[in-house]
């Protein structure tokens, strides 16, 4: 058994898994058939994969695991793997969904599966597939109409207008997962196809391990080698190429055969001291590329630079130092914990790019789902949940096709079942929690405690629930704000913190596992009653959710009744059903007892009026509300007439 994403989480832990399965296949055929010819006996192997959440334990403070991983996600697998016939791979509907494009599948079918009721469809992969990067598999699902970005749009094109002129510029666009980086390029690249060759190059999640990809991609776009190419075919297209452009350049041509993989009998580099051959790769490329933009100027873009190799860093960072005077326009995009050194370029320009405003993501939400007038709600669920980044909102709305809670196709949907929940999507899931995970393991276990306590919260309130010495919190604190995932909000008299994205905090809040999210809501309860002693009144209905998860009963419906009775008062009726309701909820839990009844009165009779508020006097869940509280007035031994039967009021209480 082998875990992709775990302990670290990765955004394409699905994509990995295949291809791991890929090549295990590849090489056990290829040893099979060998030792059928030396021995005469078969070997094969079925490979099955299947996705979800699976629990691993740590042992110790490093990295080392319990892999004993088992339930429900594990099972499926296993079950794959047995249904696979040898020498193929098998996976889930649920790792289909996850790598559709990246590779090739055949169908299956739905088949009954042991251990689950209804039938599931599976999926054989058949090989790699045509797309690579997340934008590709958007593209195919049908791009949403582009909104906004005029002016980073802009000042793209005035940097290609300065390059043209022969002033080279860099411009790098920052922005965290999902907010549209690679979307940006793409739309520029439409417009400036016509004025200048543009070569594209991507890292992978998995590229640092992989020196020079990214530079191989550009060159065999840049030579238009296509798969089916063989060596001889790829020695004719490169030297061609290069000679044509101009004859001084062919002592590059060994360099970039070894770049492309190409063998080259009696090649000078075999000989050569790795790092004068290093060098003398970084010049040759260099060197064809400038020579190039005298053709033509050279739109190069490099995505992703925050997955880039060592070997490709190393280039871009010479390149960058020759692009000034060259008919060259680099484009970069990467997320915010990538570094560079070009900053202080007079000719570099960075876009920061921040999550859609209001009206934009409207627009956006307007494309992906239509305008129906009962999606309303919905919508504004979709805008504060995913706070205007385009792939979080693609994604939950895909989500919800799926489920069925949306019918219809995309930009026309029909709301099927009213939803009040959002659940994350996988895909934003993994590339929300790979981020997590890449922190240290004392600042995700610190992020992960600040997602208990809640969206925002004090300094004061954190020491409080926090054991670390208060020198250590300051340092993990401000980690935690280089890296985005908090901010410091002004607020007087103390400092407040605050989640940049409640995805982050629902992420990593999901991630604490039940027994120590009880602790630790309770620590924060026990924390927000000391340091607020003489305002308690203020934080009820947080008390309340704290007490609720932490598992203390009894504390959790005196808050919620309080919470209840506060927002009587402030005519916020809804909220008072609901902490009322639960509060009766919770109640049902705990053993029948002469104070259980008295609580039960006392809440019924809270309920009663902003539930008819809300619902009308003759609703009958008010009725409802009516006969039980006289039914437990006559327990406890009160009298039932002394209750006023139609319009309670909070001084009747
Ligand atoms: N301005 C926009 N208008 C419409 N759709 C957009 C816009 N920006 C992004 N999208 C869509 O949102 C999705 C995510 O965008 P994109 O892939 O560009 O994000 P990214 O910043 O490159 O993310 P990553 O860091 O993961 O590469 C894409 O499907 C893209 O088409
Ligand atoms: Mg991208």
């Amino acid at each position: 058994m082998a875990l992709f994403g775990a302990p670290l989480a990765h955004e394409d832990h699905a994509v990995r898994a295949c291809y791991a399965g890929l090549r295990m296949q590849e090489m056990i055929t290829r040893y099979g058939d060998e030792l059928q010819r030396s021995h005469g006996v078969p070997v094969q192997i079925r490979v099955g994969l299947n996705s979800g959440e699976v629990v691993v334990r740590s042992i110790g403070n490093d990295l080392h695991m319990d892999y004993t991983a088992v339930g429900q996600t594990t099972h499926l697998a296993t079950r794959m793997e047995q249904m696979a016939k040898p020498g193929s791979i098998v996976v889930s509907d649920d790792t289909h969904k996850l790598t559709e494009g990246y590779f090739q599948f055949k169908g299956l079918g739905p088949a009954q599966v042991k251990g689950v009721s209804e039938p599931l469809d599976i999926y054989e992969v058949l090989g790699v597939g045509p797309l690579r990067t997340r934008l590709q598999v958007a593209a195919r699902r049908g791009l949403v109409r582009f909104v906004g970005r005029q002016s980073e749009i802009e000042q793209k094109r005035r940097a290609l207008d300065l390059a043209r002129a022969g002033h080279g510029q860099i411009v790098a666009v920052m922005g965290e997962p999902g907010v549209g980086k690679s979307r940006l390029c793409y739309e520029f690249k439409l417009i400036s196809q016509g004025e200048c060759l543009v070569l594209e190059a991507f890292s992978v999640s998995h590229g640092k391990a992989y020196p020079y990809l990214p530079l191989i991609e550009l060159f065999k776009d840049y030579f238009q080698i296509v798969p089916q190419d063989d060596e001889r075919r790829r020695r004719e297209k490169v030297g061609g190429k290069v000679l044509m452009l101009e004859r001084s350049l062919e002592d590059t041509l060994s360099y970039l055969f070894s770049l492309l993989g190409i063998s080259e009998p009696g090649s000078p580099l075999q000989q050569m001291d790795p790092q004068i051959r290093r060098r003398r790769t970084f010049e040759a490329i260099k060197r064809l590329l400038l020579r190039e933009s005298l053709n033509q100027p050279l739109l190069l873009l490099f995505e992703d630079l925050h997955w880039v190799d060592s070997e490709t860093q190393a280039f871009l960072d010479i390149l960058t130092e020759s692009v000034a005077s060259a008919r060259i326009l680099l484009l970069v995009t990467y997320r915010p914990e990538y570094r560079h050194s070009w900053g202080s370029k007079t000719y570099y320009t960075q876009l920061r790019l921040d999550p859609l405003g209001r009206e934009d993501a409207q627009e956006m939400l307007s494309a992906l789902l239509g305008n129906r007038a009962r999606l309303t709600p919905l919508r504004k669920l979709i805008l504060d949940k995913t706070e205007g980044n385009p792939f979080f909102m693609e994604e939950v709305v895909q989500a919800l096709a799926e489920e069925r809670v949306l019918v219809g196709e995309r930009g026309n949907y029909r709301l099927e079942k009213p939803s009040t929940e959002l659940h994350i999507p996988p895909t934003v899931q993994g590339t929300l929690a790979a981020r997590i995970d890449r922190l240290g393991g004392e600042e995700k276990r610190l992020l992960q405690t600040l997602a208990v306590i809640g969206k925002q919260f004090s300094l004061s309130l954190l020491k409080e629930v926090v054991e670390e010495p208060e020198e250590e919190l300051y340092r993990l604190l401000s980690h935690l704000q280089g890296g985005e995932f908090i901010y410091e909000q002004p607020a007087f008299p103390e400092v407040e913190y605050t989640f940049k994205h409640a995805l982050t905090q629902e992420v990593a809040y999901n991630s604490v596992l039940m027994k120590r999210r009880k602790v630790l809501h309770g620590r924060t309860a026990q924390a927000i009653e000391r340091l607020y002693q003489y305002r308690l009144e203020e934080h009820y209905s947080e008390l309340a959710h704290h007490y609720s998860r932490s598992g203390n009963v009894e504390k959790a419906v005196e808050y919620l009744k309080l919470a209840g009775q506060q927002e009587v008062q402030r005519s916020a009726n809804a909220e008072a059903v609901s902490h009322l309701t639960a509060a009766l909820e919770l109640l049902k839990t705990l053993p029948d007892t002469p104070e259980r009844t008295q609580q039960e009165l006392t809440l019924q009779i809270t309920l009663g009026f902003p539930l008819a508020a809300a619902k009308g006097q003759e609703a009958p869940e008010v009725e409802r509300v009516y006969t039980r509280a006289r039914e437990l007035c006559q327990q406890v031994g009160g009298d039932p007439s002394a209750l006023p039967s139609a319009v309670w009021t909070v001084e009747d209480l």
